[in-house]
């Protein structure tokens, strides 16, 4: 898609500021971090690749930021080529990727705004929030983490993303027949999102597969010599209300 001169122009500004906002973020609480943003997005909440920000004191509604059609979102989207490679290759899907990291946003940002793709918008929030707090139930066609943190010490099992509680709530947002990848270097971790998915409205497939998704997580396990994943596929089969 082409853009007009002053949207670009406006693109451009948002990249600049985002770049000078997030390099001093380290001093500013996340909550003043938050009402700083929202200032910010509340004149540009539509604008292209809007970045969505949750915590201030209105909630953003989905159908402001994403037009009609399927949502895919991507939890943990790290370098951001996958995303990219994604929405690229489908046009007439809305993605939402979410990164707690606001300096992968920028880093992301900036590619996609040089690419021109113009189906991506940014959520820097932890996932757990944004399925609680923005998503609506029924209004996301597919969810997908890859190489989401395994948290492999038993004392901070507590910092997985996708516990019962998360897969419940996941199950809740998903359109009928909508569906959840997880794929995991950690067989451990793999195995217990299988155990955590039972009973949570979804048929679960679990298998090993090759290498497949070029990101910067699968090139590194790749280069130290892992020759296969887990992969969790989650189709939905019956709603939960929660
Ligand atoms: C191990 S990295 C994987 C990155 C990328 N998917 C890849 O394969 O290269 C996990 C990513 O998830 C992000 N992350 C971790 N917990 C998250 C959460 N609760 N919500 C959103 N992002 C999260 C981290 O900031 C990090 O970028």
């Amino acid at each position: 898609m082409q853009l007009t001169g002053s949207l670009r122009h406006c693109r451009r500004r948002k990249i600049r500021f985002q770049d000078q906002l997030f390099s001093k973020c380290r001093i500013f609480s996340c909550i003043a971090l938050h009402s700083m943003i929202l200032e910010f997005m509340d004149s540009s909440i539509a604008l292209y690749n809007s970045l969505i920000v949750l915590g201030g004191p209105e909630r953003p509604h989905l159908s402001g930021i994403c037009p009609d059609g399927p949502i895919e979102v991507e939890i943990g989207f790290g370098d951001g080529d996958y995303l990219i490679r994604r929405a690229r290759e489908n046009p007439g899907t809305t993605f939402i990727g979410i990164e707690q990291k606001p300096s992968l946003i920028v880093g992301v940002s900036k590619k996609v705004a040089a690419l021109q793709v113009d189906n991506i918008r940014f959520l820097q929030s932890c996932a757990k929030d944004a399925f609680c707090d923005l998503f609506t139930p029924q209004s996301l066609s597919r969810v997908y983490a890859l190489f989401p943190d395994p948290w492999p010490k038993r004392k901070h099992i507590k910092y997985r993303l996708f516990s019962t509680d998360y897969l419940r709530m996941l199950n809740n947002r998903l359109i009928p027949d909508g569906e959840g990848l997880i794929v995991t270097d950690s067989e451990d971790y793999g195995k217990w999102i299988v155990k955590q998915a039972l009973g949570t409205g979804f048929t679960i497939e679990h298998s090993r597969v090759p290498a497949q998704f070029n990101t910067r997580f699968e090139r590194k396990w790749s280069e130290q010599g892992q020759n296969g994943f887990y992969q969790v596929l989650l189709k939905k089969m019956q709603h939960l209300d929660i």
